[in-house]
């Protein structure tokens, strides 16, 4: 067989990633719009920073004892030699990009969204994936507990708008570095004692940083992480201090929340606050969203010392647990018959939209009953009928495709009619 002619595999997506189709396009679409208009509202502007970093910023940032950098990162050469990552999380690009232009300078709020893809090389399942989207936020130069309430709450605003219900808000302390060392060292004698029933992971960790035993995924290791010592019980005055407050602003908001003393989340930079609002509907990975405080990675990554806090939520899980009504359509359907009619719709196409109506015209050559099946098909909302003899005449027919109704009149008139239909049904 020559090249042209032999069958060729058909190439998919790679594993743990996805194509958003259309349809689903549009669910994403809304669920951003209102996520920004929200974010907005609460102070916020939008920083894009590249999906390329360098790896050293993660190691530095998430941390090198997680999972997320001993195993998970898509991390090469390029070139020129440099190793490079597709960011697996957000905040340290924050942070590098704030201290890197200076942002600390300038007399905006030092508060920050974005929505866009996320990269771990993870064991894809349901509600896991490879290429995932995070929604993140991030607030720097707060140490007041207030604002960590101010986040959950606008979180919890979000979803509630959002109409997600049955979801969970779950917070705790992970202390600081002045209280937590001590933490560490009981944690890692205790963990030292059930070593035998640890996986290998779980046993490195008792050495590389106990606390990361918290993330291991494994029923058993999970079933001796519920018994280890909570850190509540290690927290100094001010991490003390710090989560009273939180909580009784919590209370303030009248936000329901459990405390969890086992919630460390799977990243090292966390200080004081860490929370996560979790879902039942989403199975094994429950987590919607997670964050908490980073008081320490500015002066880590050279920069000023500024507290900081945030929170990422995943898209696909998200979208996943939402109720999405199917959508009404709203548009218009160029039926055309013959090489003027077909000019002439073009040109009316350009009217119709340019007067905000979404138009649909087909070159391909048809005939009026195809286009008619062609227009009840693609779900338009009105078809538009041009002929040699309507042109003649100047006078169109226009076809409710709902009711079945028609309407003869001048172009002028039938887009009257429709912009006044879609003004009702909005
Ligand atoms: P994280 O808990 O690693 O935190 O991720 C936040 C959210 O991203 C999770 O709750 C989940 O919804 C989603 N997510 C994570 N991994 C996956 C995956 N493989 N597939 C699908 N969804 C996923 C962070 O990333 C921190 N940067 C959050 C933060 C911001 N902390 C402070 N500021």
């Amino acid at each position: 067989m020559s090249p042209s002619t032999s069958p060729s595999k058909e190439i998919s997506a790679i594993k743990g990633t996805k194509d958003i189709l259309p349809r689903e396009v549009r669910v994403w679409q809304k669920v951003e719009a209102q996520a920004k208009a929200l974010f907005e509202l609460y102070g916020y502007r939008e920083l894009r920073a590249p999906v390329l970093e360098s790896t050293e910023l993660f190691e530095k940032g998430t941390g090198e004892t997680t999972d997320i950098v001993t195993k998970e990162m898509y991390t090469f050469s390029d070139k020129g030699g440099r190793s490079i990552t597709l960011r697996p999380e957000y905040t340290p690009s924050v942070a590098r990009a704030i201290i890197e232009h200076r942002l600390y300078l300038q007399s905006d709020p030092l508060r920050f969204y974005f929505i866009g893809p996320m990269f771990r090389y993870d064991k894809p399942q349901k509600g896991r994936y490879r290429q995932f989207h995070q929604v993140d936020i991030e607030v720097f130069g707060e140490k007041d507990p207030a604002i960590d309430a101010e986040i959950v709450e606008m979180a919890d605003t979000l979803l509630r708008n959002l109409g997600v219900r049955h979801a969970e808000t779950l917070v705790n302390s992970v202390g600081c570095r002045a209280c937590r060392p001590a933490y560490s060292k009981d944690l890692r004698a205790h963990a030292q004692s059930v070593r035998d029933l640890l996986c290998p992971d779980c046993q490195r960790k008792i050495t590389t940083n106990p606390l990361r035993i918290f993330d291991c995924k494994i029923e058993s290791c999970r079933e001796q992480a519920a018994l280890f010592p909570k850190i509540t019980a290690y927290l100094c005055q001010e991490c003390r201090d710090h989560f009273a407050k939180f909580c009784s602003t919590l209370d303030l908001y009248e936000i329901p929340y459990k405390v969890e003393p086992n919630l460390v989340r799977g990243l090292d930079y966390y200080t004081k606050t860490t929370f996560e609002i979790v879902s039942a509907g989403l199975g094994a990975q429950n987590s919607l969203l997670g964050g908490g405080r980073y008081d320490d990675m500015m002066k880590d990554f050279g920069g000023p010392d500024l507290p900081a806090i945030g929170f990422a939520m995943g898209m696909e899980r998200l979208i996943s647990v939402l109720k999405v009504e199917p959508e009404a359509s709203r548009f218009l359907y160029i039926a055309t018959l013959g090489e003027e009619a077909k000019a002439k719709g073009i040109e009316f196409a350009r009217l119709f939209r340019r007067q905000g109506v979404e138009s649909l015209i087909e070159f391909g050559d048809r005939s009026l009953k195809n286009q008619m099946s062609r227009a009840n098909k693609l779900g338009a909302a009105w078809t538009l009928i041009v002929g040699e003899d309507e042109i003649r005449k100047g006078l169109f027919q226009l076809k409710d495709m709902a009711s079945g109704t028609q309407n003869e009149g001048t172009v002028d008139n039938l887009l009257k009619i429709v912009r006044e239909k879609a003004q009702d049904s909005k």
